[in-house]
């Protein structure tokens, strides 16, 4: 996009109040002529800005890009290189490439549109524009490959905090899909390079609806779903919410560095949805194998969920968890594997 468009794009969009003409004229050297003709160039590509006369321009379509970011997150490792991108085959394939030509730690890829997002298990995974983010992050920890599981457990924790922030009774469902009220509103995708005994890069992949569409969910989702603004029950930007997430993250994974996986495994067990209730633990790759049921009882040091049965404790390192017998999160027993179309 051309660079004086995208730089009013980031004043509308850090601004929840009109920006007059006048102001961005003056920060950006142009006429209010030009400003004009520059507002005209963004509507036409469907970019919808509303004029207030007398106040300015306020901006109402959902756009996200580079600039506004810049000298937005107070963050300590990560983001501060944010890449807005229309279109990728997978955010989380684009910082891997990244990754493999020599990024630094901390770079964050978001897109609007994924034409192979994929999901845990080796499904597929939808993103739906401006209804929806899809944004990946670069870490490049000195742990060992055994211990990269713990990562996707601290995004869990982190994106927990900051969905919560706006719809409190958001929850963990482990390992690391995010459900309100039993409905899925995001899924952590991790991936890493690694050889024996050391860590090459670690992607976190992160999936989240942020608006319901207009047109309604797609018809391959047939799992329960939901979005952020449904959950919260007000507008919350992708901007917005894309600066929490990455600043909550940048703080859990600060926690991690200096003091280690302990604290991340309490605040887990606490904003998870079936800590000390019945579950039931499929097996591998979904519904399709056995299952075990039992009290989720622990998370251990590895990430793995230890269930209660009967007099014994099982260890649960991958597979599908079916919430069952609990309240008002009878819901979560829909499969989670729904949200994900066949790869
Ligand atoms: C899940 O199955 O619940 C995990 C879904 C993770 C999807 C995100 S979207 C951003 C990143 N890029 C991908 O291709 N996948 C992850």
């Amino acid at each position: 996009m051309n660079a004086n468009r995208e730089t009013i794009l980031a004043h509308l969009g850090n601004s929840t109040t009109p920006v007059s003409g006048h102001a961005l004229a003056e920060k950006m050297g142009l006429s209010r002529t030009g400003i004009w003709k520059h507002i005209q160039a963004l509507r036409k590509q469907g970019i919808d800005i509303e004029s207030h006369a007398g106040r300015g321009y306020q901006l109402k379509s959902d756009v996200l890009n580079t600039s506004m970011f810049t000298g937005r997150l107070k963050t300590q490792r990560i983001g501060s290189h944010v890449m807005v991108l229309d279109e990728t085959d997978s955010t989380n394939r684009e910082v891997m490439r990244q990754a493999e030509s020599g990024a630094d730690e901390g770079l964050v890829i978001i897109a609007d549109f994924q034409t192979q997002g994929r999901g845990r298990l080796g499904r597929s995974w939808h993103t739906a524009g401006h209804d929806s983010l899809a944004i990946s992050i670069l870490l490049r920890p000195n742990i060992s490959p055994e211990q990269v599981p713990q990562l996707s457990l601290l995004t869990a924790v982190a994106l927990q905090q900051a969905l919560a922030a706006h719809a409190p009774e958001t929850r963990i469902k482990w390992p690391n899909d995010l459900l309100f009220h039993g409905a899925k509103i995001a899924g952590i995708l991790t991936e890493m390079r690694a050889e024996p005994g050391q860590v090459h890069a670690v992607v976190l992949g992160i999936g989240l609806n942020v608006q319901k569409p207009a047109n309604g969910w797609p018809k391959e989702i047939t799992q329960k779903v939901t979005d952020l603004c449904s959950s919260s029950g007000k507008y919350v930007s992708r901007l917005t919410i894309a600066s929490e997430i990455i600043q909550a993250i940048d703080d859990c994974y600060d926690i991690y560095i200096k003091r280690g996986f302990a604290p991340i495994r309490k605040l887990w067990w606490d904003a998870h949805a079936a800590s000390g209730q019945l579950v039931r633990a499929h097996h591998g790759n979904g519904r399709d194998g056995g299952y075990v049921e039992g009290i989720a009882e622990a998370l251990d040091e590895d990430g793995a969920l230890l269930l209660r049965v009967g007099d014994k404790l099982q260890r649960f390192i991958a597979g599908d968890l079916e919430l069952i017998d609990n309240g008002s999160m009878n819901h979560a027993s829909t499969d989670h594997a729904s949200m994900d179309q066949p790869a």
